[in-house]
């Protein structure tokens, strides 16, 4: 059954409560003027409530709208978490009437219960809105595209101790996912001063801090003079670390420079080219494992997870593995799909090799880089000499909530 309001609301009604049953005439809508341009205009269907705001149209179930109601007894402002028991609600519950009046509509629930919400938070809380908005806003590059950006670098002493400093920091480093700190001391522990400025030390089983030369000390290539392709880091944790920091405190001999690739850049141009490989990218889980039996280490761990990790409301890239080192055995699609797996993977591979894409960059000491390891591959030329460098893996999380409590989106 269709059941919406019994009126539609002349302009001289605009400010007055305007009261709406279920049992309303179907094709008769409600409409306020929220602000000078904005209009809303709502029925109530069988299932949800309808809302046309600024022309655009979104629907609420009722049982999610019983479920967000910001009542003093569903809700607790202060620490922002829920009262209502979700699991009490009754999935078939619909309201007896709703009212509106200015940005708000009130509904009225069996029993007598009232949940108020303006307009403008329904709006901006809807399936529909999400949908077409953009989680994390960023600029794609590819190194022409960086270089001219002449994106600065944050300055050691402001950035550790002006907080407009840390959040152009920020802002840089949601943008482009690479962000930088000159005139650091190049120390182990003014590398660690400086992370902590930032986010949460992601401890691994690396350690807090690494410090490492081409030792071989670790069972892993890094741990080497060679050269290595453009990667992601920790593809093998169900959760790959969300940020990498590289500090090289000192360098005598020649080679080593970084490469930065913007993944995301290259999935972005293999979407526009080829939707179809974007999309087996994006729907076919793989492995990545690091095995490790050295003296003193034993380690065997283990990432299930696409190449590709997408938002699935808005189909926003966010995470991107990419590892072939790392990448384990392939036995998870079917053999019919493996051949246009492979394909798939070799298009976004040319796309992340090539040549205009890569950023080269000689790290000098006092020069941190903050990489974010679920957009940016790395990878290193190989070099000679004594070549000791310096860094740590930190949580995501909390570089996210740091950016979002300076106002910035993430
Ligand atoms: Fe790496």
């Amino acid at each position: 059954m269709f059941c919406t309001l019994h009126r539609l609301v002349r302009p001289a009604l605009r400010r007055q409560l305007l009261p709406a049953t279920l049992d309303s005439h179907p094709s008769s809508r409600h409409t306020v003027q929220v602000r000078a341009k904005t209009s809303a205009s709502f029925r109530l269907l069988e299932d949800c409530l309808e809302l046309n705001y600024d022309g655009k149209p979104m629907h609420f179930n009722y049982v999610w709208l019983r479920d967000h109601c910001r009542s003093a007894s569903s809700y607790d402002p202060a620490t922002h978490q829920r009262s209502v028991d979700t699991g009490s609600i009754d999935l078939s519950i619909r309201p007896d009437s709703a009212a509106a009046e200015d940005d708000l509509i009130t509904l009225t629930w069996p029993g007598g219960h009232q949940s108020q919400f303006s307009f403008s938070w329904l709006a901006e809380n809807s399936y529909e809105e999400k949908k077409r908005a953009t989680v994390q806003p960023r600029i794609l590059w590819n190194a022409d595209v960086y270089k001219n950006a002449n994106v600065p670098s944050a300055k050691w002493d402001r950035f550790m101790s002006c907080d407009s400093e840390l959040k152009s920091f920020l802002q840089n480093y949601l943008l482009y996912g690479i962000a930088f700190v000159d005139d650091v001391p190049t120390t182990v522990e003014a590398t660690e001063s400086v992370t902590q400025r930032v986010s949460v030390i992601r401890e691994t089983t690396y350690g807090r801090m690494w410090n490492f030369t081409s030792d071989f000390s670790r069972g892993d290539s890094a741990y080497s003079q060679l050269a290595l392709d453009r990667h992601t880091d920790t593809s093998y944790f169900q959760e790959p670390c969300g940020i990498q920091v590289f500090h090289c405190l000192k360098h005598e001999g020649t080679g080593g420079r970084t490469l930065l690739v913007d993944g995301f850049y290259a999935a972005e141009k293999l979407r526009q080219r080829s939707p179809e490989d974007f999309e087996l990218l994006a729907r076919v889980p793989i492995s990545h494992e690091y095995i490790e039996n050295t003296e003193g280490h034993r380690n065997h761990m283990k990432g299930i997870g696409p190449v590709l990790s997408i938002y699935p409301w808005n189909n926003e890239l966010y995470l991107m593995r990419y590892n072939n080192y790392d990448r384990s055995v392939i036995n998870s699609i079917p053999h019919g799909t493996v051949r246009r797996w492979y394909e798939a993977h070799r298009e976004l591979t040319a796309e992340l090799r090539r040549p205009e894409n890569e950023l080269w960059i000689k790290l000098s000491p006092g020069r941190v880089i903050f990489i974010d390891n679920w957009r940016v591959l790395h990878g290193r030329e190989s070099f000679t000499g004594l070549r000791q460098m310096c860094g740590c893996y930190l949580t995501r999380d909390d570089i996210l909530s740091a950016a979002r409590c300076f106002d910035l989106q993430a």
